[in-house]
């Protein structure tokens, strides 16, 4: 059995496979309609959302699946003090595989020590969300027809922007990849990804604050949220939630084959003027979202 708790327990040739079955089942839909027939996937989300929760439970329905699960804590035997092991030991009679969203770093992982069925991290903290990895994965090469060779500029709150910690691990494996690095001060990428990561790999990357510098040489422009739910006080996120605004004036200055991705929930960091732009695939990205989770759910469930 198996789970995906770090983009890393994916290797590389795993990874293109499922990949590759993702674009299948975007041309295909109807051979995957009863592939999970019989078959339940639980949500099990501590933690808000709307995408990763809905595209989960959408790819089982598509598979021919059921879904059951929860969307808030609150609602969930957490509020009386049960512990994520305990929760999951449960689930496990109930369902055949489950999508964890956690507030705390490592509680989708504690889950997988514990579980009887594959677990999928579908974000702690503000440390990894390979699932959205797999999403931007997918939409770079189904838009892009390639993974490496790009220079892809992250930008917005590099700290505890989990989603950015995920694509990083997962895009260094690919040659010629480069890194820009635009955030404030104050949301620089964590100290570990860039030692651990960025610089033991030999990976070229370079830190800037200003977005209107990067923007010219950028394959993949990768625009984040100011993660408010992360920071200690209210004063340093409202200093902090409007430092980048892509706007139509900014991305004269960026290429016309450049792609805006972006993992959504969107605040005020793009413009809603730019969502006409050819070059804006945020939107389509989410709908890629629902191939590659529905890839997934068919790949650990095989794996099994
Ligand atoms: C992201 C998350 O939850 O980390 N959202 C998502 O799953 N698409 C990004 C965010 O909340 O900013």
């Amino acid at each position: 059995m198996r789970h995906l708790i770090s983009p890393l327990d994916l290797s590389v040739e795993e990874l293109d496979e499922l990949l590759v079955l993702a674009n299948d089942i975007e041309k295909n839909p109807q051979k995957y309609a009863h592939a999970c027939d019989g078959l339940k996937l639980a949500t099990c989300f501590y933690e808000a959302s709307t995408r990763t929760r809905l595209s989960f439970e959408a790819a089982m329905l598509n598979l021919g699946g059921s879904v059951l699960g929860f969307s808030d804590a609150k609602s969930s035997s957490a509020a009386k003090g049960e512990s994520v092991s305990d929760t999951i030991r449960v689930i496990s009679c109930y369902a055949d595989i489950c999508a964890i969203r956690h507030p705390k770093e490592g509680a989708a992982l504690v889950a997988s020590s514990k579980s009887g069925i594959p677990v999928i991290n579908a974000g702690d903290g503000g440390h990894q969300h390979p699932t959205q990895t797999l999403t931007d994965l997918l939409t770079i090469y189904s838009l892009k027809n390639r993974l490496g060779n790009m220079t892809i500029g992250l930008c917005g709150d590099l700290k505890f922007g989990r989603t950015v910690h995920s694509l990083i691990h997962a895009l260094i494996r690919y040659p010629g990849i480069k890194f820009v690095l635009i955030s404030p001060e104050e949301l620089r990428i964590p100290d570990y990804i860039r030692e651990d990561v960025l610089k033991k790999n030999n990976v070229p990357f370079m830190e800037l604050e200003r977005l209107e510098d990067a923007l010219p040489d950028l394959d993949i422009l990768y625009m984040t949220r100011v993660q408010e739910e992360r920071f200690f006080n209210e004063e340093d996120y409202v200093r902090m939630k409007d430092f980048y605004i892509l706007t139509k004036e900014k991305l004269k200055l960026a290429r016309e084959d450049m792609l805006i991705l972006h993992p959504l929930p969107r605040v005020n960091e793009i413009s809603v003027e730019v969502d006409d732009d050819p070059r804006a695939v945020y939107f389509k990205q989410a709908q890629y979202g629902v191939y590659v989770r529905m890839a997934l759910i068919l790949t650990l469930l095989k794996w099994r």
